[in-house]
């Protein structure tokens, strides 16, 4: 491999979300982070070199984002995903949940309903709870770790008089990279209710296991027109503090209002770097994309079989894309305070605990896997020794 992942970078003290508040969120410092969606891996030189180039510059004044940030953006969505989508149809966001938010007061009043697929990336409940909205859910049926959706019950609730659907693709936390057969089915009865779609496709870069990412609105006309997709270089090449990513909008009428909502709100501004690193990624990242995945597969192979032979009855759920594997740790008999307990106290992981994400979250934790193997290896290593000390005659 050319670039090199098993790395381990020192990220303490970096005023780092993932690293530098484990005493508040966890109660202790001596804690192996797993938790928030960013990776350990540096940043790919090409892109460091570029932002450096741009800071270079003295002067960090208002900045526009000019024709080429579209371009970019537009080529790469071509290039990765087969989808052809004209510059004029992308627009600015100052992250993917804020253009969750953004989308919520623009396309829908207080008191509508929008629906959800729980366990989903928690910060969907508050975007919508938080701003009048009604949560309606369509939780997805979960078979062994399996997860597929319901859509008898998606049908029911869409006729109920759902206005917009938070449709997480692929799916954070279950792993699932939904194929075309589901996606046809869902744009099906999107469009036969009248429902638009948030797409939030900012983990679409990171399928593995030779799975296949396939924009929603990508799918025809129709859907396209009722669809608003989310996507960012933030997961992919380890970004997410630029706080730079975009939407595509198809409908002109509907990007008018995701463009007027932008600027009352007055979060349209953008910054310089992240503008800049957004197009070194996009313009240069595939060959270390590529040996990124490679790299997330190893990890994910490794986590498994390390359950499988050392912890036999904790099972991982299948991981298609990205780097968050949902992990069911229901045969320890804990409920899931005392679950959360042990593995602060006892393992010294900072994992997510499943009930966050609502609804079938019971028992699970979301671990980030998008660490150096080594990483990997000694958190695993802990929970195998606590796991030893608490349950011995199990394991
Ligand atoms: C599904 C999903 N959407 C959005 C985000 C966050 O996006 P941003 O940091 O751009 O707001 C995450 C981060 O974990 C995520 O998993």
């Amino acid at each position: 491999m050319k670039y090199n992942f098993d790395k381990v970078i020192d990220r303490r003290g970096t005023d780092s979300v993932k690293y530098d508040i484990l005493q508040p969120l966890f109660g202790s410092d001596d804690i192996i982070p797993m938790w928030v969606a960013d990776m350990d891996f540096e940043v790919p030189e090409f892109v460091r070199e570029a932002v450096v180039g741009r800071a270079e510059h003295p002067v960090y004044g208002y900045t526009v984002r000019p024709p080429r940030f579209f371009e970019t953006i537009s080529a790469w969505l071509e290039r990765r995903h087969g989808w052809k989508v004209k510059p004029d149809k992308i627009d600015f966001s100052p992250g993917v949940v804020p253009a969750l938010v953004l989308s919520v007061l623009g396309y829908t009043n207080p008191g509508d309903k929008i629906l959800v697929q729980s366990p989903v990336y928690f910060p969907f409940f508050n975007a919508i709870t938080n701003h009048g909205r009604v949560l309606v859910n369509n939780q997805l049926v979960d078979q062994n770790g399996v997860y597929s959706i319901d859509f008898s019950d998606l049908e029911e609730k869409f006729s109920s008089g759902v206005k917009l659907m938070m449709f997480c693709h692929p799916h954070n936390p279950v792993g699932r990279a939904w194929t075309k057969q589901e996606l046809e089915m869902l744009a099906t009865l999107a469009i036969k209710y009248n429902v638009l779609v948030l797409s939030d496709e900012i983990h679409s870069d990171l399928l593995l296991f030779g799975n296949r990412h396939i924009p929603l609105a990508s799918l025809g006309k129709e859907i396209a027109s009722r669809t608003i997709t989310c996507i960012a270089p933030s997961k992919t090449f380890n970004l997410a503090g630029l706080h730079t990513s975009a939407v595509v909008i198809e409908d002109p009428k509907l990007k008018k209002v995701y463009e007027k909502i932008l600027e009352d709100i007055h979060v349209g501004g953008g910054n310089i770097f992240g503008f800049t690193a957004l197009e070194a990624a996009y313009r240069e990242g595939d060959e270390w994309l590529g040996q990124l995945l490679e790299y997330l597969e190893g990890n994910y192979d490794f986590l498994k079989k390390y359950l499988s032979e050392i912890l036999p009855g904790i099972t991982v759920s299948p991981l298609e894309a990205t780097y968050l594997a949902w992990i069911n740790f229901g045969i320890l008999g804990l409920d899931d305070k005392e679950l959360m307990k042990f593995m602060v106290k006892e393992a010294r992981i900072g994992f997510v605990d499943g009930p966050r994400f609502g609804e079938g979250g019971t028992q699970y934790m979301r671990m980030n896997i998008g660490t150096p193997r080594a990483v990997l290896k000694s958190a695993l290593d802990q929970l195998a020794d606590a796991t030893r000390d608490k349950f011995g005659e199990k394991f």
